[in-house]
């Protein structure tokens, strides 16, 4: 009796595009290596996608470099409120939580959504009810909150009005949301998004990670697409769907497929960020207008993984 050859394997991260100073490139690299072994142990174990997805993101989240989970950038009221979705392409199922406070992994709670709950999007007090009664791990204000970034919105308080759009325009714009595609050994896709959003944002304010087909999209027929920047423009031109449309539609490779989605991102939107990106072969797109990306990936045809900023 034969074995059936195994699907091929691929993990694809993002740790944010946007003008990485010098002296953070070595912490984002740091960053992606140790979420990539993670995420890729779980594939190469024959593990889902979705969870390879999951875990790759806990540990970016639990890494203070990055604008997710902990050293998130704090909103105009002084608070840290996150954004996360996943999606899992096998059962073409979604789950979201945008502006929620007091949760260090708010893609598990996404994550729970899908799972447990007939939606797809949980906001503010609600998402923070389900969390409670699903046992999700909760936390205080101040174990979300770096000095970094108490310092960083203490400027902007201080400045005045501080326009996101503006500050992307002038290629000088901190981002730092994560993301996650992988694709496990039957051939099932997943993605996932975890943002603190943007600094000093107005309370409330959601950006493009925890919207299905902005920041994030899965479907097994396509491949699975997760994406960085600039929100408000992302979510004008539905970013993530968009790059699954060029493929599945019109049948573009995944790295046409993301250089051609940003092109309408600038056209369209004025706007700028990253786009990781692949296709059920496991064929991986990485695209992005921004001075730099953090990326990582890893797939079965690989001897060791890329990690880049
Ligand atoms: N792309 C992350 C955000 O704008 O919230």
């Amino acid at each position: 009796m034969t074995t059936p050859a195994q699907h091929a394997l691929a993990l694809v991260l993002h740790g944010g595009a946007w003008d990485i100073p010098d002296e953070l490139v070595e912490p984002h690299k740091k960053g992606l290596r140790a979420a990539l072994k993670v995420g890729w142990d779980v594939l190469q174990k024959r593990g889902a996608a979705v969870d390879a997805v999951e875990e790759a993101i806990i540990v970016m989240e639990q890494d203070d470099t990055f604008d997710a989970g902990r050293g998130s950038f704090i909103n105009g009221a002084g608070e840290v409120e996150l954004d996360a979705s996943i999606m899992n392409g096998a059962t073409f199922r979604a789950g979201a939580v945008a502006a929620v406070q007091n949760i260090p992994h708010p893609i598990t709670l996404a994550r729970a959504i899908m799972e447990k709950s007939e939606h797809i999007l949980l906001v503010g007090m609600g998402a923070s009810r389900f969390a409670r009664e699903h046992k999700i791990k909760t936390c205080s204000q101040d174990d979300l909150i770096t000095s970094r970034e108490l310092e960083r919105w203490r400027a902007l308080q201080a400045g005045g009005a501080f326009s996101t759009k503006d500050a992307f325009r002038r290629k000088r714009h901190p981002s730092g949301t994560v993301g996650a595609v992988a694709l496990d050994h039957r051939g099932n896709v997943a993605a996932g998004t975890s943002t603190g959003g943007t600094p000093n944002k107005y309370p409330g304010r959601v950006g493009d990670s925890p919207l299905i087909g902005c920041g994030t999209y899965a479907e097994n027929r396509a491949g699975a697409v997760s994406t960085s920047g600039w929100g408000e423009a992302m979510i004008k031109v539905v970013m993530a769907k968009t790059v699954i449309d060029l493929m599945d539609w019109h049948e573009m490779g995944p790295s046409r497929a993301a250089e051609e989605a940003l092109k309408i991102l600038k056209k369209k939107a004025s706007g700028y960020g990253g786009i990781i990106v692949l296709n059920p072969e496991g064929d991986v797109g990485i695209a992005f207008n921004t001075p730099r990306m953090a990326r990582a990936y890893q797939t079965s045809s690989m001897r060791s993984p890329i990690v880049e900023v």
